[in-house]
């Protein structure tokens, strides 16, 4: 039978390219998820995480071989490696966001100890998507997803692929099964599937008998008819779970799990994106993998929180994984919490030769076998973002696409509208600072804003107020536009990057969210477009100062919130109440409101602003900005209660400085220093110097369980104090 163990633990690390001379003494113990450098969260030369590593792991095989074959699986490595076994090459991969499998049956040892050596070259290798030219993003170095250990029986299965079909008529079930035979001699198979529904129980049963030939074959299991299947939608992601089991005769060989949904995603002519028959408008933001400190090596927790991010926080239908596969965690998590997906190959604007579009070819057949039965994926992304037309380079990974996946879409994105047309979706970055009319349909809008107009968390009021309104103005004007399929926005997170883009800092600014993920008025517009049956949110975009934008005063006020009336005041003074602005914003489902006339006099006195949010004639929420704009509190706040004791576990902790009602102070820049007790270790910058008022670390878990205290603290105000429980 297959048994499948994590492999994460128990690494050596070595910053540098070195062989057997160099005792373990001198590297470093590590857990994988691995960066290669821990940084600052800005400022620093990408040169520094590009250099050539060593991995080591001693092992001694977890389990007796009895006679299976044995593989080791990497979920993704950044850039290319080579790896050895007891001092055999064992085989290489060159790519750095797709999986890759070495087979070690024939080079391990069946008692004592093994070594594995990966020696991982992090550096912008011209052969290699994404480089050969500039590219605006990092890919920081490391192993940096999760490894794990397989043992299959000589012949055992490959992937599976659950295709559902007709979903919204006569749901059924077909299951391509790809068997691999690596022993001499054809074997005779049963296969078996089971369907079970979230609590469990079995829901429907298929079976089929096949020769699993020498070598690679392929066989289908077909579930005919089935009855009382709940649709994978946004509100309610309804997920089975498929099994296969491979049995020769009385004997078990092997059993695959895959988690699965039934729906049907479909871009129209008409120009409409239609989720299990209904019109959609779709409404998102791009997402890049990376984190401060950390690089791209974030453990399942934070990967998962992303998601949660982009879903609740931001109200998000769609994500687009710019500009690459991401991790398989983050993707899981948007199954289950029904948050779609445009996935795309590795790539931006550069097409190498001939050798690196095999890559790339290599990695759309990659991403999507990885994929494929991920409800959340609606289109697959098969150009390299940006880059010029070539038409016998996308005829090729359209074919491909359309070949391993005949259930989706493709689309390609690219920023002109005279492009050659070869996908299914003309998914087109829209820098118009509108949207322009279709050339095609379907059209999907897959960026605008971004580098139009980078926005910090601490910029002047004016320009985070209109940063917050072109996100409206654009996801509103794809809103009323029938031939356009709806607007995913560049960017949900502010990210590092090169010196040829971005700040002086090397961050692009784009992000709706600051690098730690925490909002600027942008996401506060996008959260607002949350239905307010799930929460009310009422945010006012204002410092609420005399001094701060042109001219003094806060004339319009914007408030963005999902109520359908909100009452102002000035202090005890009702200033006037008011309704969602839909004459500027008709198509949006909660146009933000202006509150217009706010004339403030120099020298006059500010009270404190209040504005409460009416939902069916009921105040919901209410928000408070203090007039005295003083530092009140030092904030802080941890996004899980515990954590894992593996070595790797992550979660962020915020801190803020506030006013009285909690309200962000921007322009507080005092320094934090942090303390923490216990089986944890803080990652980033301690002490602190505080820039936007909010910024974040991460507590990573040690191999060991306990509570953990972080203490924080800052002149003038009462220190903060949290605790975390490591399991
Ligand atoms: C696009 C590109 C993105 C990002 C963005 C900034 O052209 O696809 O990766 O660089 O510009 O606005």
């Amino acid at each position: 039978m297959r048994s499948v163990l994590p492999f994460n633990h128990g690494w050596l690390f070595y910053a540098g390219d070195v062989g057997e001379e160099i005792s373990d003494d001198l590297f470093t113990p590590i857990t994988i998820p691995h960066t290669n450098k821990i940084l600052p969260h800005h400022n620093f030369d990408n040169a520094e995480y590009q250099f050539i590593s060593t991995y080591r792991k001693r092992f001694v095989l977890p389990e007796p071989r009895d006679a299976r074959r044995v593989y080791l699986d990497f979920d993704g490595a950044m850039i290319a490696c080579e790896a050895f076994l007891n001092g055999t090459k064992i085989g290489e991969h060159e790519g750095g966001y797709t999986p890759f499998s070495f087979d070690i049956t024939d080079f391990v040892r069946e008692s004592g100890e093994n070594l594995l050596v990966v020696r991982l070259d992090s550096s912008e290798r011209p052969d290699i998507p994404p480089y050969g030219y500039v590219v605006d993003y990092l890919t920081f170095g490391g192993i940096y997803r999760d490894v794990r250990l397989r043992y299959v029986e000589p012949c055992h299965m490959g992937r599976i692929f659950a295709r559902p079909q007709h979903v919204l008529s006569q749901p059924g079930l077909e299951v391509d099964v790809f068997l691999e035979n690596q022993s001499s001699l054809d074997c005779a198979v049963a296969l078996q599937a089971e369907l079970r529904a979230a609590d469990g129980s079995v829901i429907a049963r298929a079976e089929s008998t096949t020769l699993a030939s020498v070598g690679a074959t392929q066989a289908m299991l077909r579930f005919e008819s089935l009855s009382g299947i709940q649709l994978w939608s946004l509100d309610q992601p309804y997920l089975y779970e498929l099994s296969v089991e491979m049995r020769d005769g009385r004997r078990a060989l092997d059993r695959q799990v895959a988690r699965i949904g039934f729906r049907e995603a479909q871009f129209r002519k008409d120009g409409g994106f239609y989720l299990n028959g209904q019109l959609l408008k779709l409404r998102g933001l791009n997402r890049h993998q990376t984190y401060p400190y950390i690089g791209a090596a974030a453990p399942a927790r934070l990967q998962r929180k992303d998601a949660d991010i982009l879903k609740f926080e931001l109200g998000c239908d769609i994500v687009r994984t710019s500009h690459y596969p991401q991790s398989p965690h983050f993707l899981d998590r948007c199954d289950e919490i029904g948050l779609l997906v445009f996935e795309e190959i590795p790539g931006w604007q550069h097409i190498g030769d001939t050798d690196w579009q095999g890559i790339s070819l290599r990695d759309v057949q990659a991403m999507i076998e990885r994929d494929c039965n991920h409800p959340s994926i609606i289109l697959w992304g098969v150009r390299i973002n940006e880059s010029q037309d070539n038409e016998a380079f996308y005829t090729a990974t359209n074919a491909l696409a359309h070949r391993l996946d005949p259930t989706r879409q493709t689309g390609g994105v690219r920023y002109f509208l005279d492009s050659q047309f070869l996908e299914d979706v003309f998914t087109y970055n829209d820098f118009s600072n509108t949207v322009v009319e279709p050339k095609h349909t379907p059209h999907l809008v897959t960026e605008f804003n971004g580098h139009m107009f980078p926005t910090k968390s601490w910029d002047q009021e004016e320009r985070l107020v209109e940063h917050a309104l072109r996100h409206a103005r654009i996801q509103d004007r794809a809103a009323g536009m029938a031939r356009v399929a709806g607007a995913i926005g560049w960017c949900a997170f502010d990210y590092n990057t090169h010196r040829e883009f971005g700040s002086g800092d090397r961050i692009c600014y784009h992000g709706v969210m600051d690098i730690f993920r925490l909002p600027k008025y942008a996401a506060d517009f996008y959260g607002s477009q949350i239905s307010p049956d799930i929460r009310p949110v009422l945010r006012a975009a204002t410092l609420w100062t005399m001094g701060d934008r042109s001219e003094g005063g806060n004339d319009p006020l914007v408030v963005f919130s999902n109520c359908d009336r909100i009452a102002v005041y000035i202090g005890e003074n009702l200033y006037g109440e008011f309704e969602p602005d839909r004459e500027r914003y008709p198509n949006l489902p909660h146009p933000p409101f202006t509150v217009a006339g706010l004339k403030m006099i120099w020298g006059s006195k500010y009270a404190d602003l209040r504005v409460v949010g009416y939902v069916a004639g009921r105040p919901v929420i209410e928000q408070r900005i203090a007039a005295d704009g003083l530092p009140h509190a030092l904030e802080l706040r941890l996004d899980d209660a515990e954590i894992q004791a593996d070595g790797a576990d992550m979660t962020r902790l915020v801190f803020r400085i506030v006013d009285r009602f909690g309200n962000r102070l921007p322009y507080v820049n005092q320094v934090i220093a942090f303390t923490i007790e216990g089986p944890a270790e803080l990652v980033g910058e301690n002490p602190f110097a505080l820039i936007g008022g909010q910024a974040a670390l991460y507590v990573k878990a040690g191999h060991t369980p306990g509570v953990v205290t972080i203490r924080a603290v800052t002149p003038r105000l009462s220190p903060a104090e949290v605790t975390l429980q490591v399991r």
